[in-house]
């Protein structure tokens, strides 16, 4: 297995080279129809990451397989958050053993956050000889490279870098829809939560240029996408390790004057970041969405200090106020963990009472999950599963019923809806957001697509609403 641990000096000459090993495959593999699939776990940067990976794939003269088709190549990009996600990637491989005997030339890559630990890198190599490219998240744009040694030699091709390089622009993108996209603004995370494995496997934080950042938007803007969401692990950070003295707040006062841009959305803000200028910049901006996602993780002061979050539950409080101060009618979302390790039923009880008192649109509820590596692993006191189960079961009953209770104040109103497509279980109704980010079932016509209709709701459920175009 390579490891290396120092990624090249230029960034240009690095994709030059790149370009140069997607026209060698395409070589290769000639006039042949070649088809690829991608499964991505995990967030949604991973899910701007397999973009990515379409995108040199296409570079390679590969297009997207249809259910059903064959598949020349697979690719598992890979999450690590929980262990659910690990064994779900796990059990996926285990079921391709067979389709790899039956069709050698099938080519099996993994890689993502994943495989930024050695020792789920070394399972594979024991346990799953039938996976033929293994690479990191710090040398996704290596891809080609990687690509072509494991076509043109057939050996096994491993090469995950332990520290990221520069910020590698200019890879290219296969945008998975037409109205909206994600646009990744800084990569890594400096936080170290002492649960979360995120920092380990994705590296210090890395923003990208703001000059880059705007040309994309507007380029986007210009092709006809009208939603953009910036994407970090803590947005609120942006530009710190640039010099940008604007910041977060800055580069979304930007962003709000692209042309075409309808929606701004944004993930994920970190309590203790989310200063007043940004706070601020929602409620002048007309482009930013109501809506603001802020991982609380626990309602027990004492249990976020465990949890190396640094904020307490009243700090938390007064940002909600100031927010709905600001920003009327803003809609907050929320991440939970049930069961971090020391946590007590009267610690619990203050999440659940915290619930109550902040009335969340919308929370992901987690069971907590050790991580390998991270400071909480190692924490005495580490709670029954049993137990978890039943604080994870309450914490769901109880947002269930306040998720509702919200949805069910919108009954009989008019809400704002951008228009993405058919539903994928009822291909008669299409579907949309409100600016709150809620979505929105009711039937329309393909001329709706990648506009802003109006839609009065007439039925409301926890998750969604149904309504008829006014
Ligand atoms: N950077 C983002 C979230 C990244 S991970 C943030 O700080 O909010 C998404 C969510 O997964 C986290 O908010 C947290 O609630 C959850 N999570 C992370 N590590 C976890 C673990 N070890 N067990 C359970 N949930 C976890
Ligand atoms: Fe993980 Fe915390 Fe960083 Fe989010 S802010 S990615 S939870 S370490
Ligand atoms: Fe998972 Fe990596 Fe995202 S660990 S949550 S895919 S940053």
């Amino acid at each position: 297995m390579v490891n290396s641990a120092k990624p090249p000096a230029s960034a240009g000459a690095e994709l030059q080279k790149q370009r140069e090993y997607a026209s060698l495959v395409r070589h290769i593999n000639g006039l042949r129809p070649m088809k690829y699939c991608i499964r991505t776990f995990g967030c949604q940067m991973n899910e701007n990451d397999s973009e990515r990976l379409a995108g040199m794939l296409r570079e390679m003269g590969y297009n997207e397989a249809n259910a059903g088709d064959k598949c020349d190549i697979i690719v598992f990009n890979t999450c690590c958050v929980r262990e659910n996600a690990e064994l779900k990637v796990f059990g996926h491989l285990g079921a391709l053993k067979k389709e790899k005997r039956d069709n050698p030339d099938m080519v099996i890559a993994v890689c993502g956050c994943m495989m930024q630990q050695e020792n789920a890198v070394r399972q594979i190599k024991e346990k799953y000889g039938h996976v033929d490219i293994v690479f990191g998240t710090h040398n996704l744009h290596t891809f080609p490279e990687l690509l072509y040694r494991a076509v043109s030699t057939g050996e096994r091709t491993y090469d995950v870098w332990d520290i990221p390089g520069h910020v590698a622009e200019g890879v290219p993108i296969e945008r998975k829809d037409r109205i909206k996209a994600w646009v990744t603004v800084m990569y890594g995370c400096n936080n170290f939560c002492s649960y979360c494995i995120v920092p380990y496997v994705r590296g210090r934080e890395r923003s990208r240029n703001p000059e880059t950042v705007i040309e994309e938007i507007s380029s986007l803007g210009s092709r006809g996408i009208r939603e953009v969401t910036l994407l970090g692990q803590n947005v609120n950070s942006y530009g710190r390790d640039i010099g940008y003295e604007k910041g977060f707040a800055g580069l979304l006062r930007e962003v709000d004057k692209i042309e075409g841009i309808e929606r701004i959305r944004f993930m994920t803000s970190h309590p203790k970041d989310l200063s007043d200028e940004l706070i601020q910049a929602m409620a002048d901006c007309p482009g930013v969405c109501e809506h603001l996602h802020l991982p609380i993780q626990s309602g027990s002061t004492r249990i976020l200090r465990e949890m190396n979050r640094n904020y307490t539950r009243e700090h938390y409080m007064d940002l909600i106020l100031k927010l709905r101060a600001k920003v009327p009618g803003i809609s907050i979302t929320t991440d939970i963990i049930a069961g971090f390790p020391g946590e007590t039923e009267e610690d619990f009880e203050e999440t659940l009472d915290l619930l109550e008192r902040i009335r969340f649109d919308f929370a992901f509820t987690f069971i907590y999950s050790k991580r390998a590596g991270t400071p909480a692993a190692e924490k005495e006191g580490q709670v029954p599963a049993e137990t978890v189960k039943d604080r994870f079961d309450r914490l769901v009953r109880v947002q269930n019923r306040i998720s509702r209770q919200i949805n069910d104040r919108l009954l009989g109103q008019e809400v704002e809806v951008l228009v993405e497509g058919t539903s994928s279980s009822n291909k008669r109704m299409y579907t949309g957001r409100t600016r709150t980010n809620k979505v929105v079932n009711f039937r329309g016509d393909e001329s709706m697509v990648g506009k802003l209709v109006n839609v009065r709701v007439d039925n409301v459920q926890t998750w969604s609403l149904g309504g008829s175009v006014v």
